[in-house]
């Protein structure tokens, strides 16, 4: 399948150009935001960060130190000279030296000792900090940090307190979240208007300040403000004698707070006027097809066959392939062990400099945009980038029997915290995106070559055939997008279920339909079968 590369086409020529204008513009809808939580490659640099922040404040400790150091000194050697004095005054000041050394330094010393006193200390370090901030996470990070939790928790029905103590989906880590986790997002959902999971969040704050930790004076929180917040959550659930007793708690921290009080008088109110209150269940919804795929919930892969396919090309008569089946319609098989563990680190160190925050493309506006549904960071690679690159894109045509020629680039991508992409096609409809598929036609197939294990979650699910693939590393997906009419073919509906636990990185190769006239052997057979 060597195709010299030598001799490219005008027409790919312009693919290649639009193929890289495309990335440039995902590059710079991404550049604002640096979208920390969603890559976990992009989230090590944020560690580093950290680390050189913390190295920071111990220098400013040991300013601080240095400083104490001198003033202590200073206090123990005047407390004894000063007390020698005090023993017997009379006796000090009477010797000429004493008199006048007294003189002195109340004169000058003490002068000295303010200027010193009123020296800021550590305001290198204080500005560092300040240089450092625009790289701290914003409020939109935290944001869709605070999104990725509560998609790991209803995706997998997982349990709020079970979730802050570090059992996820079954499985204990030893890792919790402290009193500053849990409040901040007790708050987060409370403005998103989630009272019974804000509630749930804000009652384990609760829960960890009662116990035996301690948290840094600056990031005390005020416990009264925590109960009163516990409390409004309460009320929103019709909670109302629950919230008086947990208000009752918040005044008795906070003595004479008006604030509270005044909240108090106007609940038992409430409680008199509305004495048959129903409190609001606290209900999870039900879980529809993509939940059941990514729970592991649909019927096993019938291992329709598996055999190293060795038919499609020279090269497979060599090294042929292990091949599993999954669907006939539409035509979807497995491929295990197709890439190995050093194409894998080649791949990611290719791409670890370019990753960008992943973005869908938009049929009104015909613009790619940054969405809450798509949690991930890419890069693309040039079909002609090295010798990886070529060797890949040739083992795709020998996976498929497609000829790469017009379709598009190999696109690597990370998923981080709570990564997803919600259900989507990969065709584009001709009908309704011609820009896109006028040159090369539509996304006729789709492989997707998983490059890590994911320890828990990120499988990849079919809702309407009820397919799920978990990530394996070194096993690549392939399914064909079109049917032979060549429309898009809806039982291709796919989503990437949340990450629960594992940095998930994937590799995907669309694969366009003009140049494969000729060509469409596995769906020519399975109709066949
Ligand atoms: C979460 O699970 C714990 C025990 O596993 C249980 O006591 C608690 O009631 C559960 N909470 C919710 C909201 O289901
Ligand atoms: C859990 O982590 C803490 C420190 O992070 C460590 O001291 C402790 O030994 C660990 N416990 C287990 C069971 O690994
Ligand atoms: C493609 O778009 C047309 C026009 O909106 C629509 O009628 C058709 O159902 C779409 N095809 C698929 C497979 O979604
Ligand atoms: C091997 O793969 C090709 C392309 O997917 C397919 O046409 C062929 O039928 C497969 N061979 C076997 C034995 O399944």
């Amino acid at each position: 399948m060597a195709r010299k590369i030598v001799h490219m086409p005008s027409w790919k020529l312009i693919f290649v150009a639009t193929a890289l204008l495309r990335a440039l513009v995902d590059g710079q809808s991404a550049d604002n935001e640096q979208s920390h939580s969603t890559s976990v490659a992009g989230m090590e640099q944020l560690l580093r960060v950290e680390s050189e922040l913390i190295d920071n404040l111990n220098s400013y400790a040991d300013e601080l130190e240095q400083k104490l150091y001198v003033v202590r000194s200073f206090v123990r050697q005047m407390r004894k000279e000063n007390g020698k004095a005090l023993d017997n005054p009379v006796h000090y000041l009477s010797n000429p030296l004493n008199a006048f050394s007294l003189i002195r330094r109340m004169h000058q010393d003490w002068t000295h000792w303010q200027h010193y006193m009123q020296q800021p200390v550590g305001e290198q370090q204080v500005s560092h900090v300040q240089l450092r901030r625009e790289q701290l996470p914003s409020s939109t990070d935290m944001e869709e940090a605070g999104d990725a939790l509560h998609r790991i928790l209803v995706t997998y029905d997982l349990n709020v307190s079970d979730m802050a103590q570090g059992l996820l989906n079954g499985k204990k880590y030893n890792v919790s979240l402290n009193a500053l986790d849990s409040y901040a997002l007790g708050i987060y959902y409370y403005d998103q208007q989630k009272f019974g999971y804000a509630s749930q969040w804000i009652f384990q704050a609760i829960e960890w300040l009662q116990g035996p930790h301690k948290l840094p004076l600056p990031l005390e929180l005020d416990r009264a403000e925590v109960f009163h917040v516990y409390a409004e959550a309460l009320i929103k659930m019709n909670r109302y004698k629950d919230a008086l007793q947990v208000l009752h708690t918040a005044a008795t921290l906070k003595k004479d707070n008006l604030k509270l009080l005044l909240r108090k008088s106007e609940l038992e109110t409430l409680i008199r006027t509305e004495p048959n209150v129903v409190p609001k269940k606290f209900f999870t919804p039900q879980a529809q097809a993509y939940e059941r795929g990514c729970r592991g919930q649909y019927p096993q892969n019938l291992k329709l066959y598996c055999v190293y396919n060795s038919t499609t090309s020279a090269f497979l008569r060599l090294a042929p392939l292990k091949m599993e089946l999954i669907s006939l319609d539409p035509y979807m098989v497995i491929y295990h062990d197709v890439i190995s563990p050093s194409e894998i680190s080649e791949l990611q160190s290719l791409a670890v400099p370019g990753l960008k925050r992943a973005t869908v493309f938009n049929q009104q506006s015909m613009r790619n945009h940054v969405v809450k549904t798509r949690t991930s960071k890419v890069t693309w690679l040039l079909d002609t980038l090295n010798q990886l690159t070529i060797r890949l894109n040739r083992r795709i045509t020998d996976m498929t029997g497609f000829d790469m020629y017009g379709s598009e680039m190999l696109q690597v991508m990370n998923y981080g915290l709570g990564g997803h992409y919600d259900k989507h096609y990969d065709y584009f409809n001709s009908s309704v995106a011609a820009d896109l598929t006028r040159l090369n036609g539509d996304r006729i197939a789709t492989v997707l070559f998983y490059l890590t294990d994911v320890e828990q979650g990120g499988a990849t699910v079919f809702p309407n055939i009820e397919k799920a693939v978990f990530p394996k590393s070194g096993t690549a997906v392939v399914w064909y997008n079109l049917r032979h009419d060549g429309n898009g073919d809806p039982q291709t509906l796919h989503a990437a279920c949340p990450v629960i636990v594992g940095s998930k990185w994937v590799c995907n190769k669309w694969i366009r339909e003009r140049q494969q006239v000729f060509r469409r052997p596995c769906l020519a057979n399975s109709k066949n079968v």
